[in-house]
């Protein structure tokens, strides 16, 4: 693989999805891996992250120097530029000119780095500190009016470095620098794509499971239904997929599963009624972290009851249960510590919340991809577009958008203000502009309204539409007034004890993009 250095800020994996879509896999390592460790890993070609530190602070992220000395084509950006530049004999220093946003670059010198590119760009900065002085034996290949040294290249060992972002779209030619420094410099063909994910997964999940039986967690999300298809591929009827209705699903996603999903892949489905099991589990909490472990937790417990139930009947072949399939995503992975040593925002349901008793080998063929690569497998699958066009929806449901305790009366006025939103959105033509619209229930609070001639005491319901490239960052999306009118009367005048309806304006950061 190539390996993405992180340096601590959340663009290393948005770097790590850039070098894939030229067609190269690549992981994400932390940036407390040493040399030798790197080397193991038989890396084709490095990149090292921006961050949020300043060089010279005390405890700011370093890389083992060795690393450069591995003889690995290495493209430092931003922090990793100057890491690059520090270790290397070079200087960095804090000018008090900060660059941040859209910035003109200008291009000094002929690279293969910078090939193909006009002389004068606008890219996308974001530092304090800069390079004065590039290392011996480096050139100069770019720079701002702020900046002497934006870029620089040393050819014949193979390193580069950007000051700017060139993985964020606000680059013009970002994505050609990526290229330039994977195809050209490194010399790799682009040659990873999801046909090859495909063939590869089925070959692993052939080698793990054998002739084992599979169970699969159907949520009606995307990544489970992509990575059950998967399993489905690779060892047929040995899978058995389970739903189960944990009463957390919005209107209509039972119906989904049971029926657009199983007839397009013919996979064997068996539906679990734990909605009164979850319920019960679930009764005077209102802590968010509590409710993610505890719906994780009776996830996996509904799926051992199950189980103990196939196994019955699998005892007559002679033939238990062994493995479990799971939709984790490599962001899920990532956040949650497995990837990078970065902070854990939220336990994510699939993969912080798992008991530490879990009775399954797990099968996880999506823990190293990102959300549009799967899409892109389950297309490729024959996925009906319903299901892979689906916008996230959270493992943990309903459950993590009522905002207080999580009750059946509740869940039922969520689902219906939830159903309203979804269908004024893609009515409007809006399913492509969002990255997803939570639909939030505030349930420990009211507010006076007035309907008809009474006084009201009702709940508000709060609207998130979010954009977003990776729900790594998102920003609340600007929905055209009139649909949001049209929401807001609609879930105002048919759901029961709403009376209010409100517009989440916030960004993340600072906001996640669900509430709990
Ligand atoms: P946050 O709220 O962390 O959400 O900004 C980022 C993305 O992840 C989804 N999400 C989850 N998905 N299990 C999941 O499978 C979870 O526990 C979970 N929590 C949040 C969220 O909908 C958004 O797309």
């Amino acid at each position: 693989p190539v390996l993405v250095v992180d340096f601590g800020a959340q663009y290393a994996q948005l770097i790590a999805r850039r070098v894939r879509e030229a067609g190269v896999y690549s992981e994400i390592v932390p940036h407390t891996v040493s040399a030798e460790e790197i080397s193991a890993r038989n890396p084709v070609g490095i990149v090292l992250s921006g961050g949020p530190s300043s060089v010279y602070e005390e405890g700011a992220p370093r890389l083992d120097p060795g690393v450069f000395e591995l003889g690995v084509p290495t493209l430092g950006i931003c922090y990793g530029f100057q890491v690059m530049a520090r270790t290397l004999g070079g200087e960095v220093a804090n000018t008090g000119l900060r660059e941040y946003g859209a910035t003109d670059a200008t291009i000094i010198t002929d690279s293969v780095l910078l090939e193909g590119q006009p002389v004068e760009q606008n890219v996308w900065m974001s530092h304090g500190d800069q390079v004065s002085e590039a290392p011996a034996g480096f050139t100069v290949l770019a720079r701002t009016a702020a900046t002497a040294v934006a870029a620089f290249a040393n050819d014949e060992r193979r390193l580069y470095g950007v000051q700017w972002h060139p993985e964020v779209k606000h680059s013009d030619h970002g994505q050609q620098v990526l290229e330039n420094f994977l195809h050209k410099a490194a010399g790799l063909p682009a040659d990873w794509n999801s046909g090859n994910v495909i063939a590869e997964q089925v070959e692993k999940i052939r080698a793990q499971v054998g002739s084992g039986r599979v169970l699969s967690a159907l949520s009606g999300g995307v990544d489970s239904a992509v990575s059950t298809a998967l399993v489905h591929e690779a060892v047929g009827d040995q899978l058995t997929a389970v739903f189960i209705d944990h009463g957390l699903l919005r209107k209509g996603e039972r119906e989904q599963v049971e029926n657009d999903y199983v007839a397009s892949t013919g996979v064997r489905l068996i539906t679990v009624d734990a909605r009164e099991t979850f319920l019960n589990a679930l009764a005077g909490v209102s802590d968010p972290e509590e409710k993610r472990k505890i719906i994780g937790r009776e996830f996996i417990r509904a799926f051992e009851k199950v189980q103990a139930d196939l196994i019955a009947d699998a005892a007559a072949e002679g033939d238990p249960i062994r493995f479990l399939v799971q939709g984790t995503l490599y962001p899920d992975v990532v956040e949650s510590g497995g990837g990078s040593g970065t902070a854990n925002i939220k336990s994510h349901h699939n993969v912080g919340g798992l008991p530490e008793d879990l009775q399954f080998e797990l099968v996880e063929p999506l823990r190293t991809l990102f959300k549009d690569e799967v899409r892109a497998i389950g297309r490729q699958l024959g996925l009906p577009e319903a299901i892979v066009g689906r916008q996230p929806f959270p493992g943990p449901g309903l459950g993590i958008r009522i905002v207080g305790e999580v009750t059946a009366d509740r869940l039922e006025i969520l689902r219906e203000a939830d159903a309203i939103a979804r269908a004024e959105l893609t009515a409007a033509g809006l399913d492509n502009e969002i990255w997803q619209c939570p639909v939030v229930l505030l349930a420990d609070v009211r507010s006076v309204g007035v309907q008809g001639d009474g006084r009201t005491y009702g709940h508000p319901i709060v609207l998130r539409p979010v954009s977003s490239e990776d729900a790594m960052t998102a920003d609340w999306t600007r929905l055209p007034y009139d649909v949001l009118s049209k929401i807001s009367n609609r879930i105002t005048n048919e759901v029961r004890d709403v009376n209010r309806v409100v517009l989440d304006v916030t960004s993340k950061p600072p906001g996640t993009i669900e509430w709990e």
